[in-house]
């Protein structure tokens, strides 16, 4: 299959994506995380492809993203009071929810569970082509399953390039990390998948704290231990032992440093070596701008010909949760 890269700029890119959804087909979309794979939502024949492109267990649910709240009882039943509160506070945005699937909805979607999680997408292209369709998409992140996630077109390309029918090009995603996602069918929220928005920024909505469920049955990415993954082994270590093993290793290298200090160090001791290849990226110190070029980091070295990629641990408070969740799963 030819993949058609469509340019999200141009109405001609718009209405061949509509298109190429209305028709069952499917597209590769940017929201503000990373990007996702859709298909329309109602149509299980479409929704199967997405299993079948992306290599995907048919268990592991999906996540439908809708153009407002109020679309929300359409897909779900016995919606709770506080469903509608971080709807209202985080849509459209970063927060998916989990709730009672309505039953008309297709199991193909739900993975042939009773709930349904539902995610009102911040990024305009993806608004437009939600009201432009008039449908529901269901879209997990546009990789190859858990394989490292895609913030650009090229890296849904790389992955799934000729297996799809078009990738719509928005550009790079704003976030870069995936939605946070809260099971809100019971008297107490639980977090599933840490995300941008944070149990702190949940509970002051709520007036309620929030429990994150890290080790619970319900299938989500927050509950796989392998994901996210390149395929050159990535190890998460800290600056010392970067240092340490950086002075005796025979391997091609690929850095990726949190602190500053550090590449001034490394920088010095690759100096002194000959030989072999050390690729440093230094990532920022702030957060959010840090987890917008995580995924696309692991891309780009994963792309050279190396033998590991050696990454430098980020902060650990509350804040970093998310990147050092995505990390811990990615890493060897
Ligand atoms: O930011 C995001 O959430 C991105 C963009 C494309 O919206 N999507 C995304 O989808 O990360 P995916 O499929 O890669 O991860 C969604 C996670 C999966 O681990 C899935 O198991 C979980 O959400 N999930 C979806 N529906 C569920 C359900 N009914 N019950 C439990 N978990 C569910
Ligand atoms: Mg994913």
């Amino acid at each position: 299959m030819n993949t058609e890269i469509l340019d999200s700029n141009t109405l001609y890119g718009l209405r061949r994506a509509a298109e190429l959804l209305k028709a069952g087909d499917l597209v590769a979309v940017p929201t503000e995380t990373v990007y996702g794979l859709a298909a329309n939502a109602s149509d299980s024949d479409a929704v199967k492809k997405i299993f079948a492109a992306k290599g995907r267990p048919s268990d592991h649910p999906l996540i439908v993203h809708i153009s407002s709240i109020r679309e929300i009882s359409n897909w779900a039943v016995n919606v709770p009071e506080q469903a509608y509160l971080l709807g209202e506070a985080f849509w459209p945005g970063p927060l998916t929810l989990l709730l009672e699937k309505a039953p008309w909805v297709p199991m193909e979607v739900t993975g042939g569970h009773h709930t349904i999680a539902l995610r009102v997408p911040a990024h305009p292209i993806m608004q437009k082509l939600l009201l432009l369709t008039e449908l529901a998409l269901a879209a997990p992140s546009a990789n190859l399953y858990q394989y490292v996630s895609a913030t650009t077109a090229s890296h849904v390309y790389r992955g799934l390039g000729g297996k799809i029918h078009a990738i719509l090009d928005g550009g790079p995603c704003a976030i870069g990390v995936e939605s946070t996602i809260v099971d809100v069918r019971n008297q107490q929220p639980h977090i599933l998948r840490f995300g941008p928005i944070t149990a702190n920024d949940i509970k002051s909505v709520l007036g309620q704290s929030v429990s994150s469920l890290l080790e619970h049955n319900i299938a989500t990415s927050g509950n796989k231990k392998v994901h996210y993954k390149p395929n050159t082994p990535l190890y998460v270590m800290s600056a010392d032992s970067i240092k340490k093993k950086l002075i005796t290793t025979p391997e091609k290298i690929g850095l990726v440093l949190y602190s500053p200090a550090l590449l001034t160090e490394v920088k010095n001791i690759i100096h002194k070596k000959t030989g072999n290849h050390v690729f440093v990226i230094q990532l920022p110190q702030e957060k959010t701008s840090y987890a917008a070029m995580m995924y696309s980091t692991l891309h780009e070295l994963d792309m050279l010909d190396i033998d590991n990629i050696w990454l430098e641990s980020p902060p650990t408070t509350d804040e970093w949760l998310d990147v050092n969740d995505r990390l811990t799963k990615a890493s060897t």
